[in-house]
């Protein structure tokens, strides 16, 4: 079936196209949308109701916008809305999930060394994080802690963070920085959705009625924007991240993940001050830098190795040295090396299950714990006693782990 393989890897280009053209409509206008609201300007005698103005000057002519908080006297002929940039992004960023992460979660979206589940699983888990992710953010910001904008902002920075480890616990760190990323950009498509856009659908209802739109719509809406316009820039990184190791699949990269949003906050922090007209914060580019730093260094640091590989290990020598060993490695290397090994032969197996190979005398070693427990008291291994381990097999690997671990008790 090599055209499914064609179709399947041009579908995926396809979406991919389509996802980076919305995304880059959708943060293009918010971008100016956010600079246009904080440079607008206050004059004497501006018409009823405007909030502010502004000049512009662009593509061969003058803009004179003028900024209605919450809305016009009466409802104007033309209105154009901004909505679908938004929904289109998320939508096509959907569909690249669906096309990469789940149609290849064998290869992407799971890694057995960190949690060993079914595609299905991961999937599920997938869905379930950004659906319950939304409803946590929203209730948040509807809870009495939403009318306090800084504990507002560390809570969801706290909670950003247990996010980006929780999903390094379950998938590839491909897949979390991933999710990471999606996470938040379901947070912010789900606040035009949701929250925005029927706001609005309510004052412009209002203004068709001859109603006095409440004010309160605008202020819910100005909070999610800026919450928006604090998550966009991590959320950018998350989704390029997938092109550069050094990021996602080092030992910290959870913190290293934290520690971007922490950027986000401090790039955008002189774009928003800079349009404002409050000056030109500098340290917020010192504090970028410093940032970016410490992230270079920590995918530098290395976890310590679990185990030795080569040479059998002083404190497993007991185990190696056991007159019972020639016997339990033979057991082992004729009934587990078949699964348990850096390639493994057993059909469906791809990989060494839960990172665990049982090749060498020093990798068995190793695990002489684990080989008691899962094949000599239990029957837990091989699964389904595949390869059918005898019963007198079993007391032989009881008897090896015991005896070893008796006998260094007597010479102390
Ligand atoms: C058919 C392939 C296969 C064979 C043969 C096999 N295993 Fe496994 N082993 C697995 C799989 C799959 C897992 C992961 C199980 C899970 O995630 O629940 C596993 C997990 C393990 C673990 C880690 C358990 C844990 O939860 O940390 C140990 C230890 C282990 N096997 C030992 C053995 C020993 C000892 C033998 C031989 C007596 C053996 N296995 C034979 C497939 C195999």
């Amino acid at each position: 079936m090599y055209e499914f393989a064609i179709a399947w890897e041009w579908l995926a280009l396809a979406v991919r196209w389509l996802h980076v053209i919305t995304a880059i409509a959708w943060i293009g206008s918010s971008f100016y949308f956010i600079a246009l609201d904080l440079g607008l300007v206050k004059r004497d005698h501006m018409p009823a109701g405007v909030y502010g103005e502004e000049w512009q000057v662009h593509g061969g002519g003058f803009y004179h916008v003028q900024k209605y908080l919450v809305a016009p006297a009466s409802m104007p002929q033309h209105l154009t809305w901004f909505k679908w940039e938004a929904y289109t992004t998320w939508l096509s960023g959907f569909a690249m999930l669906c096309v990469v992460y789940y149609g290849g979660a064998d290869l992407f979206l799971i890694d057995r060394h960190v949690l060993d589940i079914a595609p299905w699983q991961a999937i599920s888990l997938s869905l379930l994080s950004l659906t319950v992710g939304w409803i946590f953010y929203d209730q948040l910001c509807k809870s009495p802690l939403g009318k306090h904008l800084w504990g507002l902002m560390i809570m969801l920075y706290i909670a950003l963070v247990a996010m980006a480890w929780g999903y390094t616990q379950i998938f590839t760190g491909r897949a979390a920085f991933l999710h990471l990323g999606a996470f938040t950009a379901t947070i912010m498509s789900a606040n035009v959705f949701f929250i925005i856009m029927p706001n609005q659908r309510v004052v412009v209802a209002d203004l068709i009625a001859g109603r006095i739109p409440d004010p309160k719509y605008g202020m819910i809406a100005k909070q999610r924007s800026l919450h928006n316009n604090y998550l966009t820039l991590p959320v950018i990184f998350f989704m390029l991240s997938n092109h550069y190791p050094l990021a996602f699949a080092t030992a910290y990269n959870w913190i290293i993940a934290a520690l971007v949003f922490l950027m986000g906050v401090t790039i955008r922090h002189w774009f928003n001050t800079t349009h404002a007209r409050k000056g030109r914060p500098t340290w917020t580019w010192l504090a970028t830098a410093l940032i970016f730093i410490v992230i270079v260094w920590l995918s530098t640091v290395q976890k310590p190795p679990a185990e030795a590989t080569t040479a059998v290990a002083a404190a497993n020598l007991r185990f190696s040295q056991n007159p019972h060993f020639g016997a339990a490695r033979d057991i082992v290397q004729s009934r587990c090396s078949m699964c348990h090994a850096a390639e493994p032969v057993w059909e469906g197996v791809n990989r060494p299950p839960k990172n665990v190979t049982l090749e060498d005398d020093a990798e068995i070693a190793a695990h002489a714990r684990e080989i008691y427990i899962q094949a000599g008291r239990s029957h837990a291994m091989p699964p389904g006693n595949v390869t059918e381990v005898t019963p007198q097999e079993r007391q032989l690997l009881t008897a090896w782990f015991e005896s070893a671990v008796a006998g260094e008790g007597k010479t102390q």
